[in-house]
């Protein structure tokens, strides 16, 4: 059988000593997990080395580490398959793989010891604060609530999350801003703003949208989506209770979500193209031209997007003439036939489209090229 070498970050709070590498050679097959190897390792090596784990089988989702720089279930990923990416590189920390597979506790979330990090201090905090859980309205019926099977089906992705919070620790709005609500806690949102049998969809949203660090603060980065072992596509969650929010409820939040969607959508159909100069002051406000931009508090936010427009003006990457004259697609009779076709439809089809992993990888934690089309959103 072959050696693996596991590459491990070591911490031990009541020791005062920094974080550490440590390696350690496990004589395992290559299909066993890299969770197998922590496992051996502590029990021939070091009985002191910690990790979090219960099922094996990606399931209780308690087993979430950083195995090469990406976060991953430490059950759910093969050891060659880790081994052939530290091969292959792209470790992006302090430690030099030199082909060893490197393991880290999870990103964004304070460590307790060796790879177990505190999850209640930053995802399940995260997860209460969009109130867990079903409220209904009016008398509960006499026995069960009925609910179409179609409705289930559209929240059944979000349900699938088992909470090992590989999500959080790989988004890079949190990194920037850990006070961000995130995608584990926005996807278990969506699964309650699309449940009819709740009764309180719009202060659901309309609470999302106005938080600074709400359902607006996602980068649309994709890094939730590729590593989450469960496929729930947090992010896809989000854009859909972004939807709702503009498309179904027009929440016309403070942070500017539904301008910068109107804004976005009004200038491409009118050029053809983003014309950029425009979106910024249109965001402000409603998304309009002019009756938008005129309210106080968006005429506060273009005085202060002043300095940055004036810096972009000086280094020359915003020149007056871009400003003031941006050129229109030449067929635009093509542009208005989109938008008359996607504007006459009976109801919005929700278009589920992720593409993860590069051409040609493989292994159990790459995942396979994904189109899927989710149905008409009910
Ligand atoms: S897509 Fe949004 S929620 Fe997901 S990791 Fe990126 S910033 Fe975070
Ligand atoms: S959404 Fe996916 S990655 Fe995030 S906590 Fe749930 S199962 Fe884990
Ligand atoms: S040990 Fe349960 S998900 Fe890995």
């Amino acid at each position: 059988m072959p050696d693996y070498t596991l590459k491990i970050r070591r911490y031990d709070p009541e020791s005062g000593d920094a974080a550490y590498w440590q390696d350690f050679t496990v004589d395992l097959a290559p299909e066993r997990s890299v969770l197998d190897g922590i496992l051996r390792a502590r029990d021939q090596e070091d009985g002191s080395l910690s990790i979090r784990c219960s099922c094996q089988a990606a399931i209780c989702g308690s087993c979430g580490v950083r195995i090469n720089g990406k976060s991953a279930l430490a059950c759910n990923t093969k050891l060659s398959d880790a081994a052939e990416r530290a091969q292959r590189g792209g470790i992006n920390n302090e430690a030099t793989s030199n082909g060893a597979i490197v393991v880290e506790p999870m990103g964004n979330m304070p460590v307790l010891k060796d790879l177990i990090v505190d999850m209640d201090a930053v995802h399940w905090k995260k997860i209460q604060r969009v109130v867990p859980w079903l409220l209904p309205e009016g008398e509960p019926p006499e026995r069960e609530y009925i609910v179409d099977a179609e409705a289930m089906i559209d929240v059944t992705q979000s349900m699938a999350c088992i909470q090992c919070g590989a999500c959080v620790s790989a988004c890079l709005s949190m990194e920037v801003d850990p006070e961000f609500i995130g995608p584990a806690a926005l996807a278990k949102a969506y699964r309650f703003v699309g449940d009819p049998r709740d009764a309180h969809h719009e202060d659901r949203l309309r609470d999302l949208a106005e938080d600074p660090h709400g359902i607006y603060d996602c980068t649309h980065c994709f890094a939730c989506i590729e590593v989450c072992p469960k496929d729930v596509a947090p992010m896809s969650q989000i854009m859909r209770l972004r939807r709702r929010a503009t498309g179904d409820y027009a929440i016309k939040d403070s942070n500017n979500g539904y301008g910068h969607e109107k804004a976005f959508v009004d200038i491409v159909e009118r050029w053809g193209t983003l014309h950029e100069a425009q979106l910024l002051p249109r965001s402000f406000g409603d998304g309009s031209l002019v009756k938008g931009q005129t309210r106080p508090a968006a005429v506060k936010q273009l005085i202060d997007s002043a300095p940055a427009a004036l810096r972009g003006l000086a280094r020359g990457k915003v020149s007056p003439r871009k400003v003031l004259i941006h050129p229109k697609l030449p067929d635009q009779k093509e542009v208005r036939r989109i938008y008359e076709e996607i504007e006459g439809r009976d109801e919005r089809i929700e278009l589920n489209l992720y593409i993860v992993g590069e051409e040609g990888e493989g292994g159990a934690d790459d995942k396979e090229p994904v189109q899927g089309e989710s149905g008409a959103e009910s």
